[in-house]
This record gives structure tokens, C-alpha cells and sequence, in this order.
């Protein structure tokens, strides 16, 4: 019996590691060696709709005639989703774990368009990378997160296959947004996204992206949340994303409740092979501590089932601050 073996989104994998959406998994060879590898399941890199858009927008198309212009405009844009559809036709004949496709829209028309054509591709889960940047100091947190809420209830009426949230932890309550989740049946929730940030260069005076890689330091937030949603009585599986760099940092978010962990990062370090020795210390470390399989641990130290739920809920350093401790 294969000891790695989980269910995600009613799929089963043979290993909770998932290689995220990034360059990574955007090529028929790089899937096949995340396969080779021993991943569980790959994320195709998304499809963004703003980069088609931005892609069409770099043809300076105009020919005065504007029915032209939107044929061009719409040739563009299928071409696009079509590669993206071959692609995802083509990983499933060529691959036996699951390949999940992965969507990054900002209109409510684009995310059902493609969520649709993905579907009927055969995708068996889809997995949603959103984020509104609320840039609106008018607008009210409630206001904001409804853009989510109707997008899910759009999306959920167009397709059936399960849906995984790759959502953002900037929210005021991230349990009330999975709640909200779960109750529009949503299948999943990848905790959490990692986004693009400016910085600032100061030799320069200008504004350069931030390090893309993450630090494992990162896990912790993450950690936290996880042991928090996992221990809720909602039926979403987790998936954890950000700041895995070894096998056991993967440990560590299934003790936490995830029931997959995705890696990206560490694998742009160090390769695809790279899984391989992950899945070799899950296993070891799970020889070495009697469990016979990854639901026998996972979420051993969540919010519900640790001994002192309250380190989850604390968030300041009072021992440091206090000359009593
Ligand atoms: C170069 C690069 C490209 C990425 N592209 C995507 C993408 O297309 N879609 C997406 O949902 N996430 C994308 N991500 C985010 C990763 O999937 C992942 O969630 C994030 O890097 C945190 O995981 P990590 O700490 O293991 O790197 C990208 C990350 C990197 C570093």
C-alpha cells in the first residue's frame, strides 16, 4: 500500500506534493518530469486573461474599420486559450496524476469563458487564482469581498467540475471567506497565493519587483491559518502554498490540517528532482513515528486537536515586553 497516497478535490494522489502554477508547469517536458519525480498532482500555470488582453493590445491592429479590430482582437485571444487547451489535452494523454489547470481573470465574462473551455477539455479539478487589489478607500471590506462571492456563484453555475480558491490572505476574516466558500460549494482552498510586490531601489530611485522566490520564514503565517480553517467543521480540502522548502516544511502544513502541499520555489532552486527527496522524508519520518498513512497525523496539531489551541490564537510577544515573564 502506497503510504503517501490522499484524496484532493475527489482525486485521488499518490503524493500530497503538488507542483504549483508557475514557468514550472507550463511545458509538456517540465510536467513529465514532475511526474518522473513523484509529484502528486501539477497546477498548470494559469491562464491570465489580463496578458492576452495586454498581449492583443501590443498589436497596434487599428485598421479604422472597428468589426476588423475585434475579429483580430478575438482570433488573438482563441489562439491564446487554444495553445492553453492543447496544453491541457496533451498533459492529460501524456500524464497519469492528475493535472489541474489553473485561471487568473478580471472579468466576469473571462473567468466563466475559460473556466467553461477548460472544463470541456477534461480537466477533472480547476484551481482559481484571484485577487482584487482593493485600491478604493470608499469602498467597504464587505463591498469588496462580494466581487469574490459573485464570481464564485458565476462560476460554479457554468462548471461542474471541483473548483480549488488559490486565495490571498489579505482579507479582514480569512475563516469567514472559506465559510462563504464552502457554502457556494466550493470543493477547495489553496492557502495562500503569493503575489507580486513592488520595492523600492534606492541607488536607482526606483520602483524593482520584490525577491519572486519565497523564504521558508514565510510558512509561518501560513501555519497559522491552516490550523485555524482545518479545525472548522466545513468540508474543504487545503491545499497549502508558500514558503515550502524540504519535505519537512510539508510535514509541518499536514500536522497543521492541509490535505495536499504545494511547492514551487524550492523547486526553481533546486529542480523537479528535488520531490523525490521530499517524498522520501515524509515517508521516512512517517516509518519512524508508527503512522501507516498521511490521515493518520494530518491535522494532529490543529486548532482543534492540540493540547493548548490558544498558541494559535496568540499574536503578541508578551513574555518579551513583560518583566513579570
Ligand atoms: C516565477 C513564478 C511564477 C508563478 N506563476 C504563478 C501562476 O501563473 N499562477 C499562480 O496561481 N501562481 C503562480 N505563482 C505562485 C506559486 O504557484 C506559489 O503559490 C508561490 O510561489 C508560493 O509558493 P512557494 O513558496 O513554494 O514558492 C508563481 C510563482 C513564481 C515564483
Amino acid at each position: 500500500m502506497n503510504k503517501l497516497a490522499v484524496k484532493y478535490l475527489g482525486m485521488d494522489l499518490r503524493s500530497p506534493l503538488i507542483v504549483s502554477s508557475s514557468r514550472l508547469t507550463s511545458t509538456l517536458g517540465s510536467l513529465k518530469e514532475a511526474e518522473d519525480s513523484g509529484a502528486g498532482a501539477v497546477v498548470l500555470k494559469s491562464l491570465f486573461e489580463e496578458q492576452i488582453n495586454h498581449y492583443i493590445s501590443t498589436f497596434d491592429s487599428s485598421s479604422g474599420y472597428p468589426e476588423a479590430d475585434d475579429y483580430l482582437a478575438n482570433y488573438l485571444r482563441s489562439n491564446s486559450v487554444d495553445e492553453y487547451l492543447s496544453l491541457i489535452r496533451k498533459a492529460r494523454e501524456m500524464l497519469s496524476i492528475p493535472v489541474i489547470p489553473s485561471i487568473n481573470c478580471f472579468s466576469s465574462e473571462g473567468w466563466t469563458d475559460f473556466a467553461k473551455n477548460i472544463a470541456e477539455a477534461g480537466a477533472d479539478a480547476i484551481e482559481i487564482n484571484v485577487f482584487f487589489l482593493p485600491a478604493d478607500r470608499k469602498k467597504t471590506s464587505a463591498e469588496a469581498e462580494k466581487v469574490y462571492l459573485e464570481l464564485i456563484e458565476k462560476l460554479k453555475k457554468t462548471i461542474k467540475i471541483p473548483i480549488a480558491i488559490k486565495m490571498g490572505f489579505r482579507f479582514s476574516n480569512i475563516l469567514y471567506m472559506i465559510d462563504q466558500f464552502y457554502m457556494r460549494k466550493v470543493e477547495g482552498v489553496v492557502m495562500f497565493n503569493r503575489f507580486y510586490e513592488p520595492d523600492i531601489n534606492i541607488d536607482k530611485i526606483d520602483i524593482v519587483p520584490a525577491p519572486v522566490f519565497s523564504t521558508e520564514s514565510e510558512r509561518r503565517l501560513v501555519l497559522r491559518w491552516i490550523a485555524m480553517a482545518s479545525a472548522q467543521d466545513f468540508r474543504i480540502d487545503i491545499s497549502a502554498s508558500t514558503g515550502v522548502h524540504s519535505g519537512a516544511d510539508a510535514i509541518r502544513y499536514l500536522l497543521a490540517g492541509a490535505h495536499t502541499v504545494q511547492v514551487c520555489s524550492v523547486l526553481y532552486e533546486k529542480g523537479l528532482p528535488f520531490i523525490k527527496e521530499m517524498n522520501k522524508k515524509i515517508e521516512n519520518w512517517m516509518d519512524k513515528n508508527d503512522f501507516g498513512s498521511i490521515e493518520a497525523f494530518r491535522g494532529r496539531l490543529n486548532y482543534r486537536n492540540y493540547k493548548k489551541p490558544e498558541v494559535y490564537e496568540r499574536t503578541q510577544f508578551m513574555k518579551y515586553f513583560s518583566s513579570e515573564d
